[in-house]
């Protein structure tokens, strides 16, 4: 089954002031490429190709100018404007269209995944309702966050809880069924005024359709909400590029690697490049494959 992708890049980024003033959250830098890249690289690996960007009036053109349509990597790229932000279901709400009843997936657009991405491909594969993950962290109150009994099953999920009952927190990673837009129109704000995600889970939990998978330690997810944390994600990833000489998230390379593009397509996308590192590896790749 094909799956929708959605990827919400909205949001005021008020904790990156005066860094998002001008520029979104999700076109800050992580070390050499916008934010962006990386969720969207994530869904790429997913295998998802049909992909709906929701950002502010402000920002949507400069994501457009950013990445296009999308067929330079061989997929399609839409675009949405969230007039104000009322919460993350409203992705759901305001991609109904886009999403025609089938399987979605939802990324935030700062959450950055490194490493074997089965859990997503899996997740992909056998959801049968709501597919959500748990990520073992040090601050969970910052987070959703989930709670299992001894078997392992989900007795509770809380937004951002003071005590929290657990330390997985939930990342901004969600596969939903077709049902996810009505469920979404039907929530109610909560205290802080928004609707809320883990509000949406509920519901998936109540009816006993929601899968909870556990990723592994060998995964790194890092978020990118604070100067600190933005900082520490580019550290991570250039570590990694430079000890491998390899890049992370090079949606070019990811293209040709999912075979979203053939070769002599690579080669175009590629030309049209300025002149850059970022090119050069390109290139580079090409000799190695
Ligand atoms: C949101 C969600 C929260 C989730 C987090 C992941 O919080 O509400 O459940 O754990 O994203 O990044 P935000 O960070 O947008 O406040």
């Amino acid at each position: 089954m094909a799956t929708k992708g959605l990827i919400l890049a909205g949001g005021k980024g008020t904790r990156l002031y005066p860094l998002t003033h001008i520029f979104s959250k999700q076109l800050q830098p992580v070390y050499d490429k916008p934010m962006i890249y990386y969720p969207l690289s994530t869904l790429m690996l997913g295998g998802i190709k049909d992909i709906l960007i929701i950002s502010t009036p402000i920002d949507t053109p400069n994501y457009e100018k950013l990445l296009g349509d999308g067929s330079q990597w061989g997929i399609n790229l839409e675009y949405v404007v969230q007039e104000s932000p009322a919460g993350l279901p409203q992705a759901f709400i305001l991609g109904e269209d886009f999403i025609n009843k089938e399987q979605s997936c939802l990324i935030l657009g700062d959450n950055i995944f490194y490493g074997k991405l089965d859990f997503l491909r899996n997740g992909l594969k056998e959801n049968l309702g709501g597919t959500i993950f748990a990520y073992k962290v040090e601050n969970p109150q910052e987070y959703g966050v989930v709670e299992f009994n001894k078997e392992k099953i989900v007795i509770s999920i809380e937004e951002k809880p003071n005590e929290p009952k657990s330390n997985f927190a939930i990342p901004g990673l969600y596969i939903f069924d077709e049902n996810v837009s009505n469920y979404s129109k039907n929530l109610k704000p909560s205290k802080r005024g928004e609707l809320e995600i883990t509000d949406l889970q509920k519901i998936y939990l109540a009816e006993e359709k929601l899968n909870v998978q556990q990723i592994s330690r060998g995964v790194a997810w890092l978020d990118t909400g604070t100067p600190g944390s933005l900082l520490d994600a580019a550290n991570f990833i250039q570590a990694i590029e430079k000890r491998q000489g390899l890049k992370i998230a090079c949606l070019e390379e990811i293209a040709l690697l999912m075979n979203f593009i053939n070769m002599e397509e690579y080669e175009n996308t590629v030309n049209n490049l300025p002149n850059c590192d970022y090119k050069n590896y390109c290139l580079k790749i090409l000799k190695e494959i």
